[in-house]
């Protein structure tokens, strides 16, 4: 009988992963030869929905590879075309399908954002800790970082209305909502008070959701654009289904264009000067959006067992490092600075045979010193073992 439960409860074998085989897989995530355990990058351990795997087998079963009939009035995917009645059943918020256009990726969205609103030169507000790609951007389009920066209990506004007010202003914000790496949601009146700045320094806000369907229990995703139409009007929001349903290496996203001279700029592009959608992309995510909700429930499962006993696993196997509570991703950032490893100790930890990512990558104001991010969307036998191996 408890066999029976216990199958039930591990109906996608999520909690039952082989890490042998793990080892053997091609992406990035497991290749770092000679490295035993990889709790890097935002890739989950778990094999996608089997109704995507079906929807995609039957594809390559079909040799379904032709042109797609894509066209319809918006000239939009069937993923796009999804994505309002998915936001408006998960959040309540209606995106218009006029204003939606298809990406390759996220990332995509926020660099064409960031060229068409903004000049070398022009400010770019971020909270910090950041994902480092947002860093990157800044850096290569040569803008200048403007930070919020996190106190270990909130994010400094103050701080950033000041700067703000003493540098030449700046022109975008990146929102990371929810935050990677701090695994935080931004609730209504912190997204308030984001509106409220933004609208007074007159500031677009890119919103950049992607971590929006990883939201754990006790918390509530609100999509920024949602707060208000005079929000959503100085709002591009950036999305896909990719993080919660493990499908990083498909490449598809969305963009929605609150912001309407952005939506004219994009409009304004020669056609397939972003691209085009690929089909086992746009398969996937419609299936993960009609069919993947079961498969999604079980993983965000897994994921709460799991930022539940990281801080036991801490205390048990390296005793001082602390975890902030994760409250949507399953990215950890994990405080080591009592254990005497460095500015670095993910250089510690590399050399025991577990990559994660070091917390330097994301701040180079100094607030990643003596942390690492920590992916924790493993099984919990996984993430023992992890951590176990993480003390030496
Ligand atoms: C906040 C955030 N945005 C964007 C991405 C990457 O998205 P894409 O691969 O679609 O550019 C990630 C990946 O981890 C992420 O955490």
């Amino acid at each position: 009988m408890i066999g029976l439960m216990n199958a039930r409860r591990d109906a996608y074998g999520l909690r039952s992963l082989d890490i042998e085989r793990l080892r053997t897989k091609g992406g990035t995530k497991w290749q770092t030869p000679g490295l035993p355990f990889a709790a890097w990058v935002a890739d989950m351990d778990f094999d996608v929905a089997p109704e995507i795997a079906d929807a995609l087998r039957h594809l390559v079963d079909r040799s379904e590879f032709g042109y797609p009939d894509w066209g319809g009035i918006f000239a939009l995917s069937p993923a796009a075309r999804l994505f309002p009645s998915r936001q408006a059943e998960r959040y309540g918020w209606e995106p218009r399908i006029d204003r939606l256009h298809d990406l390759a990726d996220v990332i995509q969205g926020v660099r064409a954002t960031i060229f068409h609103l903004s000049q070398p030169g022009d400010g770019v507000v971020l909270h910090l800790p950041a994902y480092h790609p947002f860093l990157h951007t800044i850096e290569e389009m040569d803008r200048e970082l403007v930070p919020v920066s996190w106190t270990g209990d909130a994010f400094d506004y103050d701080d950033l209305e000041q700067r703000l007010a003493a540098s030449g202003g700046a022109r975008v914000w990146i929102l990371c909502h929810p935050h990677n790496p701090l695994g935080r949601v931004f609730e209504r009146d912190e997204l308030e008070r984001i509106a409220d700045i933004a609208t007074r320094h007159d500031l677009v806000v890119i919103s950049d959701e992607i971590h929006a369907d990883l939201t754990l229990p006790g918390h509530a995703h609100i999509p920024f654009e949602s707060l208000d139409p005079t929000v959503s009007a100085r709002t591009v929001t950036v999305t896909s289904a990719s993080k919660a349903f493990n499908l990083a290496g498909l490449r598809w996203a969305v963009l929605h264009a609150g912001h309407e001279p952005m939506h004219r700029a994009l409009e304004r592009l020669p056609g397939h000067y972003l691209g085009a959608p690929n089909i086992m992309a746009v398969t996937a995510t419609v299936t993960a959006w009609t069919h993947g909700d079961d498969w999604l429930s079980a993983v965000i499962d897994v994921i709460d067992e799991n930022r539940r006993v990281l801080p036991e696993l801490l205390t048990e196997h390296l005793d001082g490092a602390r975890c902030h509570p994760l409250e949507a991703t399953y990215l950890a950032w994990v405080d080591c600075r009592s254990l005497g490893l460095g500015d670095d100790p993910a250089h510690t930890f590399r050399a025991r045979g577990v990559e994660v990512n070091p917390g330097n990558q994301f701040s180079p104001h100094g607030h990643g010193a003596g942390h690492v991010r920590l992916n924790i969307a493993t099984s919990p036998a996984i993430l023992a073992a992890t951590v176990m191996a993480m003390a030496g």
